[in-house]
């Protein structure tokens, strides 16, 4: 049976290409061998280094090769469907779910990276969450720490719930040192008491430039890397 996770978030620019990047790197110390993917990109080519494919390669260190790691890449910076539409592609849901699974056997855990929000379209009636309904894999939701997040987060766990997905958890990245937002220290126990989901972990700003070893080493100290293993054994049957 081959396994995975898939990683959404609350919207667009939340953090999900820095989160699976370190999620990679928290599970690899943990002795998997991960793998990533981007199945559908837009605003990137899949080679360009400084798209999520690009820079899920850089900081993981996968021999996969750029279309192994983004079947689907677009220039254009909008919705999959509308990217694909303006570059007169279709996005074969089938074979896209295929090549994730054949991606998936190389490894004992793939993590697949989302494009935007659960609900964003990839084809004209079908969206982002019918990839990992196809795939039946489990999601980690990147949400925001601040303001609005509860709202967002939640909202996100229950469309999942609705169709029938499994959310492991949710990530709260981008910790601002010294923000003085009132809602900050309540938002983790608001999602686990509105959401009924846990927070795994809540990740700091981090300082420019991004690197493999800060990516480990905060991600390290923000994720119980065990008790992942714990959950992912419960939930994907992943050994090791
Ligand atoms: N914890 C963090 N510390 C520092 N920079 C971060 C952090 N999280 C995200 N960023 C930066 O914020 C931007 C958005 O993050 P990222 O690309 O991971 O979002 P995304 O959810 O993957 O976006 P998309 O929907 O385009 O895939 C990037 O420039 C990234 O480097
Ligand atoms: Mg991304």
């Amino acid at each position: 049976m081959t396994r995975g996770i898939f990683v959404t978030a609350t919207d667009t620019e939340v953090g999900k290409t820095v989160v699976t990047a370190g999620l990679a790197l928290v599970l690899r110390e943990q002795g998997l061998r991960v793998g990533v993917m981007k199945p559908v990109q837009s605003g990137h080519l899949a080679d360009d280094p400084e798209g999520d494919g690009g820079r899920l390669k850089r900081w993981t260190g996968v021999e996969a090769g750029p279309e192994e790691i983004v079947p689907y890449s677009f220039s254009l910076p909008v919705a999959p469907l509308i990217a694909a539409r303006s570059a007169g592609v279709a996005i074969d849901q089938a074979g896209l779910v295929e090549r994730i699974r054949t991606m998936a056997e190389r490894y004992d855990l793939l993590l697949v990276e989302g494009a935007g929000g659960l609900l964003v379209p990839v084809g004209p009636d079908w969206t982002m969450a019918d990839l990992a309904v196809e795939l039946e894999w489990p999601l980690v939701i990147v949400a925001r720490p601040n303001l609005g997040t509860v709202n967002h987060t939640v909202l996100t766990l229950e469309a999942a719930r609705s169709r029938g997905l499994h959310p492991l958890g949710v990530i709260l990245n981008g910790y601002r040192e010294g923000e003085r937002d009132p809602s900050l220290e309540a938002n983790p126990e608001m999602i686990e008491r509105f959401g009924g989901a846990p927070v795994l972990g809540r990740i700091p700003w981090m300082e420019e430039p991004m690197t493999t070893e800060k990516l480990r080493d905060v991600f390290i100290r923000a994720l119980d890397g065990r008790a992942l293993m714990e959950r992912l054994r419960l939930t994907v049957r992943v050994e090791g």
